[in-house]
């Protein structure tokens, strides 16, 4: 986990900010988010490119976390936005990140998002298939303009990641065959519609090796060698997102060492070059904040049941991923850590964050924080079992802020309606019947205030 968070008079704290205070605040569970820490990561990596000597622009992953206050803090900074929706393609804007600095990428761009994205005036977008090239020039034709393009190669390299983050093998529905490239490279540039700027290429997500990235990142260099040397007027180069973070005890890449392998294979052609990194900007940079319900003794195995879950955080049970889980207050030195698994209370064996993990004794009603999960957390996060989606506080220096406000369950049920045959009552609408819940639910708060 990244130096954001750590114990401070013993308890864990985001830089002075303690988590108890935070969770006292808004509630459990809660995503807590560190601008200092995606700030000391975007300067990193800008820096280390620079130092290498190559004309690069980070366009971060927004798909990792697209909160808006994460996204503006980036943009504030100079960075760009790689968006694979019109919804991101919106966030990025209205985070103020300029046309001019976003890449649209995603295999499956519709007809809408692509014409959303010439009206954005964007930097390129990444084309992924012929017939996509086909249908981007008619949408940029309609309109009376050009869309940039850069043609998306799958390079056939394995990047030794999770099956699932997998993107750049033969096997993946991503990218442009390699062999195939340079036809429909020759065919973009006839295109009137189309612009073509570059290449592009993207081979997997959580890469902790270097080698796939200069295998990779050398193909794709020859390639674009080539295709210029032919006459085919490139001058841009995305070299993708992926760098992988430490989740448990993997040793990615120092940034320096990444950016000399980019330097290395491209640098030698002289254009800018695109990053499009997510996970490694924010994914150390938050983590969930959960309170212990109960404490299960079963016969064979220890159950720490705790009030967030998979729907909160789902990479537990998606990929097998292991998060770090830490007591909030500081344990002592010699509490003998006890086996025990640390689930959620929805009603699958799949929702867990950790089997068989080592942790101090706890208590009902201790916090525990979920590490390592800025990145692809509540972004990933649904309502099942109509679970209230967690709150997201961003802490910067002293201050922190709700930045996104734990709903109501009024407010969910409003989202939905019945139709006319299903209605309760001729007098009485959907409306009232919500607005009855919500008075309902407003006097079991208050009786639990009370209570208390
Ligand atoms: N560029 C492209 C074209 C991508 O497909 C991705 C991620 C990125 C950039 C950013 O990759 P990053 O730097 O974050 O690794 N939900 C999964 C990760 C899915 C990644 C998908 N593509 C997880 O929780 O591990």
């Amino acid at each position: 986990m990244s130096s954001a968070f750590l114990y401070r008079d013993g308890g864990l704290s985001a830089g002075p900010v303690p988590l108890a205070e935070v969770a006292a605040a808004v509630g459990t569970p809660a995503f807590v988010y560190s601008a200092d820490a995606i700030l000391a990561r975007y300067r990193a990596m800008t820096g280390a490119l620079a130092a290498e000597g190559l004309d690069a622009t980070v366009c971060y992953a927004v798909k990792a976390n697209p909160h808006l206050a994460v996204v503006r803090t980036l943009a504030c900074e100079g960075a760009g936005a790689d968006v694979v929706s019109e919804g991101e393609l919106l966030r990025a804007r209205t985070a103020g990140v300029p046309g001019e600095r976003i890449v649209f990428a995603g295999v499956g761009k519709t007809e809408a998002e692509m014409a959303a994205g010439l009206e954005a005036g964007i930097l390129q977008f990444n084309v992924e298939s012929e017939v996509e090239l086909q249908t981007l020039d008619r949408v940029a034709r309609d309109k009376g303009v050009r869309a940039p393009v850069s043609l998306r190669i799958n390079p056939d390299v394995d990047a030794r990641t999770h099956a699932k983050i997998t993107t750049g093998t033969a096997e993946n529905k991503f990218g442009i065959d390699h062999a195939q490239a340079g036809a429909i490279a020759r065919q973009a540039a006839d295109l009137p519609g189309i612009d073509l700027t570059g290449l592009a290429v993207h081979i997997g997500s959580q890469l902790v090796d270097l080698a796939p990235y200069a295998l990779a990142f050398e193909k794709v260099a020859q390639l674009f060698g080539e295709l210029r040397g032919g006459g085919l007027p490139l001058r841009r180069l995305d070299l993708g997102g992926g760098i992988g973070i430490s989740y448990r005890d993997e040793q990615p890449p120092a940034v320096a060492d990444y950016a000399r392998v980019a330097a290395k294979a491209v640098g030698h052609l002289g254009v800018p070059v695109i990053f499009e990194p997510g996970r490694w900007m924010v994914g150390d940079a938050g983590l969930l904040l959960t309170r212990v319900i109960f404490v299960k003794r079963g016969v064979k195995k220890s159950f720490v049941i705790v009030d967030a879950a998979m729907n909160d955080l789902i990479r537990p049970t998606l990929y097998d991923a292991w998060h770090d889980i830490l007591p909030v207050a500081k344990p002592a030195p010699d509490a003998p850590a006890q086996a025990v698994d640390i689930v959620g209370p929805i009603c699958e064996s799949g929702d867990l964050f950790a089997t068989d993990r080592a942790l101090p004794p706890v208590e009902p009603g201790d916090l525990l924080a979920i590490c390592s999960a800025g990145a692809y957390g509540a972004t990933m996060a649904s309502t099942y079992n109509s679970r209230l989606p967690a709150p997201e506080v961003l802490v910067a220096g002293a201050d922190w802020a709700v930045i996104k406000a734990r709903p109501d369950h009024a407010t969910l049920l409003r989202q939905e309606s019945l139709p006319a045959w299903l209605a309760p009552e001729a007098d009485l609408g959907a409306e009232a019947e919500v607005d009855r819940q919500s008075d309902r639910q407003e006097s079991m708060h208050a009786g639990s205030r009370a209570a208390s």
